[in-house]
């Protein structure tokens, strides 16, 4: 058993070497020494109050699954500011983690709301790997443009319009999550000055944006035949080898997987050396490898009648693109 005095004599003594082991400096901390602070002569709450923030701050690059279960699908006066479901919005946050290493900017074309692309630039800003990359966003922002060929029977001009405006409203709501964020690093305005778009039809916008540029991530979401092509010839020809194309509603319009078949027949990308991923409509099932055997591609534009696989609703597709 202890005395009180002993007791107060052990709390001292755990007391001190609390306070040294907090004294202990990290290699960021002892930076700030060559400062001229003088850390020795400090008392705990003074270090604390100087570096303990910062210290956080340093200490603190969240998980990949911190920064995927806190990336937000956000919803602006009840309007969602992506029109992808749950399961594409964390499938293109999926792939952005996945070819995180590739070096190569993102390029997103159909973006309307900006809900995904937002939704990608803070989970890599999240994990710190934005850097050295942009982010290059595509879209007229008026919707889709009018059809020029039978596969587009059934688009409507105009349909999925969202403003130009609401996308930046909804840019600032992305900016007001991660701002309050805590422990995270750097600030929004950081994350979205790797951004840059570009208004106007794809096939005039993108390949001068991207000439000269190399790609790890090509999402296209422009739901049409010809607006999937020029994504296509716009974007894939920079794809770095390990580099994703998304392709959304693959398997929900016609038009948009008949241009997807063409687009790899054109350049001779084999599903044997280049499968076509399907993601279905609901987490419940994981992508899978399209297999003609068991899939039924979509049949029409209207959506409704989305492709499916052994009787489970797909939507998108994606593929890798292979040392050439
Ligand atoms: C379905 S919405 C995109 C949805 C968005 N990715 C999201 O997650 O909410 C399709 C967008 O593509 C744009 N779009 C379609 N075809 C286009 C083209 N050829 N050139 C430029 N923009 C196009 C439309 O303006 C529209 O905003």
């Amino acid at each position: 058993m202890f005395s009180t005095t002993g007791l107060r004599c052990a709390l001292l003594v755990f007391i001190c070497f609390q306070s040294r082991d907090a004294l202990r400096l990290t290699p960021e901390q002892k930076d700030l020494n060559q400062n001229g602070v003088d850390i020795d002569l400090m008392t705990v709450s003074e270090y604390w109050n100087k570096f303990g923030k910062q210290n956080m701050l340093l200490s603190k690059v969240k998980t990949w699954d911190e920064c995927l279960m806190n990336t937000p699908l956000v919803v602006v006066d009840g309007e969602r500011s992506t029109m992808k479901q749950q399961n594409k919005f964390i499938e293109i946050l999926k792939l952005a983690r996945d070819t995180s290493e590739v070096h190569g900017d993102i390029a997103m074309a159909g973006i309307a709301g900006g809900g995904d692309a937002y939704g990608v630039i803070f989970y890599l800003a999240c994990r710190e790997k934005l850097g050295g990359r942009k982010v290059h966003l595509f879209d007229t922002w008026e919707g889709l443009p009018g059809a020029q060929g039978k596969e587009d029977d059934g688009f409507k001009q105009g349909a999925y319009h969202i403003t130009y405006e609401r996308f930046l409203n909804f840019g600032e709501a992305y900016g007001n999550k991660y701002d309050s964020y805590t422990g995270i690093k750097g600030s929004w305005i950081k994350a979205m000055a790797h951004a840059v778009t570009y208004k106007g039809l794809f096939a005039d916008t993108m390949p001068d944006a991207l000439s000269g540029s190399k790609l790890a991530l090509l999402s296209c979401d422009g739901d049409m035949y010809g607006s999937t092509m020029d994504c296509l010839n716009g974007g894939a020809s920079h794809l770095v080898p390990g580099a994703v194309v998304y392709q959304d509603d693959y398997y929900s319009f016609i038009g948009n997987y008949m241009a997807v078949q063409r687009y790899r027949e054109e350049k001779n990308i084999s599903d044997g050396i280049s499968p076509i991923f399907v993601v279905p409509f609901t987490a419940e099932v994981e992508p899978i490898k399209e297999d003609r055997t068991m899939c039924v591609p979509p049949k029409t534009n209207e959506g409704g009648k989305q492709g499916n696989c052994q009787g489970i609703r797909y939507e998108a597709g994606y593929w890798f693109q292979r040392e050439t």
